[in-house]
């Protein structure tokens, strides 16, 4: 039997940030007692997020069912190509499956195209720009800085297609797209594709205000989900296909509480558009996708259908409770005027408790997870100004109003008042110890951070 892992169970608390990587096994080690390792830090990082407060907005927690389809025997296979149309033997099952996935997709978004093959956000941002742009084209998105995540950038999805970024006007104290600014640099430059969706994503995108000027300069509007699938889902944010979007891309494990996977919609009926989609995703930027996450990801879509809209709407409750809590304790949460979100996500500005690195430590040392974040004005990523907070987790795992008023009160006793992080600690695990089940899923109340022993033992 192996020691724990001395970096992850240090005595500091369940795996807390700090202290440096220990050492890597040697080349005497016996493999076995590195299979134990990566066990035990996978356990402690189970027992570390159930005692935590986990307040990161791109993440949450899978349902029993879902996660029931990980460990299956879909996840050895392969079936590239589309149910019906496979280049192997033995998938009708798998074929049974997505034509499941697929049609609950169609059902829950009241779109015309479903593409499952994408195997994460990134990777269908690739396929929509395959599709729709060519290298050195113009595509009209937001900067990162104003909450765009780095699939818009030259390092990121935008350089590896060689498009090149028309940045949208920004209003920061809106925190959305300044839509008048917008109107005149979409027409000077004419992009014949737009993105709208951010990584910090507050309010609505005006979709519906700029959709005029893109039929005037006929470019195609591309929403990215990423973020606000679940909201979107559940009815709760803005509903971009209906409002002039044609294409939209996401990443199915954020406010949709589902495995880690990507999604391509689409709303046309143009046999051309849906023929280039559907081939930027298969063979352009995937070859098999992933059968276990696609199984998953058709239990989630099921599971959305049924819970998806009482879900959403206490994800976006607690978000907006969370903020004005925070405010009323002193922290510069931005766009105040606006009631600070409608989404699942909130950002605070934290220049005068230390800057969005050091806080982001601090809180995580206190057994609060957030990140921190580039907020509008700032140059530098590695010490932005803010920290984002989301609430899909801890309304996954049944926290409401009250409790959110109970995390306001941490930050504002470790920031603010200077009570010692361990223990802020030992009261972040006392509140978490009532919710640690999974709630608006068939199967709630099963354990939300049970690790999975098949075998019961260390290889030895
Ligand atoms: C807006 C946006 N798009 C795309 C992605 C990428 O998704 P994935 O991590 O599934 O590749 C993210 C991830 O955080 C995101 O925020």
């Amino acid at each position: 039997m192996v020691q724990p892992n001395p970096a992850s169970t240090g005595n500091r608390g369940v795996g807390v940030s700090g202290g440096g990587p220990s050492p890597l096994p040697g080349p005497e080690t016996p493999m076995a007692e590195v299979v134990a390792r990566i066990r035990s830090a996978v356990q402690t990082h189970s027992r570390r997020f159930e005692t935590s407060i986990p307040l990161i907005a791109s993440e949450n927690l899978l349902s029993p069912y879902a996660k029931e389809m990980l460990i299956s025997d879909f996840h050895s296979r392969y079936a590239e190509g589309l149910p019906g149309e496979r280049y192997y033997e033995g998938n009708e099952q798998v074929d049974e499956v997505e034509r499941i996935c697929l049609d609950l997709g169609r059902r829950l978004f009241g779109c015309s195209f479903v593409d499952v093959r994408p195997i994460s956000g990134t990777v269908a941002n690739l396929a929509v720009l395959k599709a729709l742009a060519e290298p050195g084209e113009l595509v009209g998105t937001s900067r990162l800085a104003d909450g765009a995540h780095i699939s818009s950038a030259s390092f990121g999805a935008f350089g590896m297609r060689g498009v090149k970024p028309v940045y949208y006007a920004w209003d920061p104290e809106r925190m959305t797209i300044d839509v008048p600014r917008t109107r005149e640099i979409l027409k000077a430059v004419r992009p014949k594709l737009c993105l709208f969706g951010l990584s910090l994503f507050l309010f609505p995108m005006p979709i519906e205000e700029l959709r005029p000027t893109l039929e005037e300069i006929g470019a195609r509007g591309w929403y990215d989900a990423a973020h606000v699938l679940g909201l979107i889902a559940g009815g709760q944010f803005q509903d971009p296909l209906h409002e002039g979007c044609t294409v939209l891309s996401a990443s199915t494990h954020k406010t949709l509480p589902g495995p880690q996977h990507g999604l391509l919609l689409g709303q046309t009926e143009d046999p051309d558009l849906k023929r280039k989609l559907a081939s930027a995703a298969f063979p352009g930027v995937t070859s098999n996708h992933h059968l276990h996450t696609m199984a998953a990801l058709a239990v989630s879509f099921a599971e959305s259908i049924e819970f998806g809209r009482a879900y959403a709407r206490q994800t976006v409750a607690n978000a907006r409770a969370l903020a004005q809590a925070l405010n009323e304790r002193g922290f510069e949460v931005l766009a105040e005027p606006l009631g600070f979100t409608r989404s699942h996500t909130i950002a605070v500005r934290v220049a005068r408790e230390g800057g969005g690195e050091g806080v982001a430590r601090r809180l995580a040392d206190s057994g609060i997870i957030t990140n921190k974040n580039l907020l509008p004005g700032d140059t530098s990523p590695k010490h932005p100004q803010g920290i984002r907070l989301g609430t899909p987790e801890v309304t996954r795992v049944g926290m409401k109003e009250p409790e959110m008023v109970r995390i306001a009160e941490l930050f504002d006793e470790l920031l603010h008042r200077q009570r010692p992080a361990d223990q802020v600690r030992s009261a972040a695990a006392e509140l978490k110890s009532r919710f640690t089940t999974l709630q608006y899923c068939f199967g709630a109340g099963e354990a939300a951070y049970r690790y999975y022993d098949l075998v019961g033992r260390d290889p030895s």
